[in-house]
């Protein structure tokens, strides 16, 4: 049974996109530095993974909500996310984000500076695991907020290193740990499964962090993100 004038959800992935598409037109507006980014990947062949516009405004809501000043991505691809935290910490605020692809981080470097926000952004290239290791043996100041959106297979090992590079408070999002129901379908093995698996379980039994995990419907189908809490 449905509410009174709400209808029964037999919603396809066309209306996830047409309400998408409202939210942004209705609460956001165009943004000429995003949109160049993505047609600035488009045209340099870089895979359409960046988060939507609509989640990617909301990292900026919780970086700007902890007053965070330090971030650390996993995962730069052409800068879309990285854009939208490098406003969420402010002028004075830093982002460091790892990425493995030279050419991605050669993209995503002419677009965080076109959007005028480049003296904040650290773009480190190499394997994440790597430069999370290096950013602790260097005593890098410790992230407020950490934001996992690479390769799914490490994020377990990613949380566990986070653990050196942050504080009591900091917040942790991890994208894509949904993944059209992977994670709970007893018949998906594959690897990246096991890693979402493996990362949620670790957020589940870590005394070192609370968190939740929140499914999403959007232009990016059936997914959603896991956020944690530094105790
Ligand atoms: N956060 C971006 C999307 C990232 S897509 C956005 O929302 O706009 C994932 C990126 O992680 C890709 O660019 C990929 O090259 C990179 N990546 C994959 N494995 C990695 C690794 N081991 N270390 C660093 N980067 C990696
Ligand atoms: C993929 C990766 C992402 O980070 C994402 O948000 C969506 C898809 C992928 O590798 O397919
Ligand atoms: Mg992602």
């Amino acid at each position: 049974m449905s509410a009174p004038g709400i209808a029964e959800d037999n919603s396809a992935e066309s209306d996830w996109l047409a309400v998408d598409q409202y939210l942004v037109d209705t609460l956001l507006g165009a943004d000429p530095s995003l949109d160049h980014a993505l047609a600035a990947n488009a045209e340099a062949g870089l895979p359409a993974i960046d988060v939507s516009r609509t989640n990617g405004e909301m990292l900026g809501i919780l970086v700007r909500a902890i007053g965070a000043r330090r971030v650390l991505e996993v995962g730069t691809l052409g800068g879309f996310s990285t854009i939208l935290l490098a406003r969420g910490v402010g002028p004075e605020g830093a982002v460091v984000s790892c990425e493995y692809e030279p050419k991605h981080a050669q993209i995503a470097r002419s677009n965080i500076d076109r959007a005028g926000v480049g003296d904040r952004v650290d773009i480190r290239i190499g394997a994440a695991l790597d430069t999370l290791a290096a950013l602790a043996d260097e005593g890098a100041e410790s992230f407020d907020f950490v934001f996992l959106d690479a390769d799914k297979e490490n994020n377990a090992n990613y949380l566990e290193r986070s653990m050196a590079l942050t504080h009591p408070g900091s917040l942790i999002v991890v994208d894509n740990v949904i993944r059209r129901g992977a994670a709970a379908d007893p018949d998906a093995d594959d690897a990246r499964t096991r890693g979402t698996r493996a990362a949620l379980a670790w957020l589940g039994a870590d005394d070192r962090v609370d968190a939740t995990a929140i499914q999403t419907v959007g232009t990016k189908g059936w997914d959603g993100f896991a956020m944690a809490i530094v105790r």
